[in-house]
């Protein structure tokens, strides 16, 4: 049984979390990718186990995760369960559900038979009395807003989840959602958007009403899914995520990407730093964000990532080079 490192909160950092009393790490880790039931366990425990050495508190899951669907909740089930069981007041796990899970019209969008249903199928899979956060996971246009959030705020109510989130709504739909939450007493917590230094998306309304709505954030594929490292500059390296996963194929490495992607690089080295570390800091920049929601494939991705932690400060003159860059 692994025993944690005892000067793992000395250099990560824990940010506020919106308004709210709950504080996330700097960094958190996600297990969209690797932690599938063809991936290998003993990688899964090494990640996770450095992840939480280096002061990471927070793992995010969703009902979908894998493949097969529900698969890395199984199996992170089964290092909480076989590894962190002693440390469970120290971490949150996140779990979500929005996407199409089981066939017929209760597996899928944002319906409160889909939603109760959904977390207790992923608190079974992965031993767990609660979750920590529960998010919905993108936004249903044919479900009512007001049916969702009596959702969202049911299962608090029940015990199954301590805080709320939500993925991949708008501006509007994150406003009006956290107004019917708010009257309902179960406050947003959190929202969890895609962002990174090519999909800018949030800097254009959303995170102006996270920060009126008192909302914290953390930002999902901060790497671009790996582009926004120094991996891709010479080909694709086999069994990289372009190799094996259609959500980042080869036709969307451009040479357009690649040569932003050079000269970023090159700021990074300048800034003693590799990439990866210099697209979390951006991500952390001005402190908008709680968090940064990493993935990885192996530990020393983890460690290196987390040690963007040693430089988080941008000149003005740096940030310029960036938008310049990516124009
Ligand atoms: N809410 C949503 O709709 C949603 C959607 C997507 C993701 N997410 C969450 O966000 C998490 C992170 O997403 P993501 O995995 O796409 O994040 P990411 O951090 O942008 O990409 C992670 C991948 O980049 C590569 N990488 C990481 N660190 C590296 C380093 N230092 N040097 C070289 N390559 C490195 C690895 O891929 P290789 O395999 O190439 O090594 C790793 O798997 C997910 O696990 C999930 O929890 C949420």
């Amino acid at each position: 049984m692994y025993t944690a490192n005892p000067s793992r909160y000395d250099k990560m950092k824990y940010n506020r979390c919106g308004r709210s009393g709950l504080m996330l790490s700097a960094l958190s880790l996600g297990m969209w990718h690797n932690f599938g039931s063809g991936d290998n366990y003993d990688n899964m425990v090494d990640m996770v186990t450095t992840a939480f050495d280096c002061g990471i508190t927070h793992f995010d899951l969703a009902n979908n995760y894998g493949p097969y669907a529900g698969s890395a909740e199984e199996n992170f089930g089964k290092i909480l369960a076989n590894e962190l069981k002693p440390y469970r007041d120290e971490i949150i796990v996140s779990t979500k559900a929005g996407y199409g899970m089981w066939a017929g019209p209760y597996g899928d969008h944002g319906s409160r038979k889909y939603l109760i249903a959904s977390l207790d199928q992923s608190l079974k899979r992965m031993g767990l009395d609660y979750v920590d956060i529960f998010y919905h996971h993108r936004p249903d246009p044919d479900t009512p807003l007001e049916e969702t959030a009596a959702a969202l705020d049911h299962i608090v109510r029940s015990g199954k989840a301590l805080y709320v989130g939500v993925s991949n709504y708008n501006p509007e739909q994150t406003q009006k959602i956290s107004e019917i939450l708010r009257k309902l007493g179960t406050p947003l917590l959190i929202h969890q958007p895609r962002y990174n230094m090519f999909e800018r998306w949030i800097e254009d309304g959303l995170q102006t009403v996270l920060e009126h709505e008192g909302v914290g954030s953390i930002s999902f594929c901060p790497l671009a899914q790996g582009l926004l490292t120094n991996k891709y500059i010479h080909g694709i390296p086999e069994g990289s995520r372009a190799t094996k996963s259609h959500f980042l194929t080869p036709d969307r490495i451009t040479e357009d990407k690649i040569s932003k992607i050079v000269k970023l690089n090159e700021l990074a080295e300048k800034r003693g730093q590799s990439l990866a570390q210099m697209a979390v800091a951006w991500n952390l920049r001005g402190g908008k964000l709680t968090s940064v929601l990493i993935g990885a494939s192996r530990p020393a991705q983890i460690t290196e990532n987390v040690a963007a932690l040693d430089n988080l400060d941008f000149s003005e003159e740096e940030l310029n080079t960036i938008d310049e860059i990516l124009k």
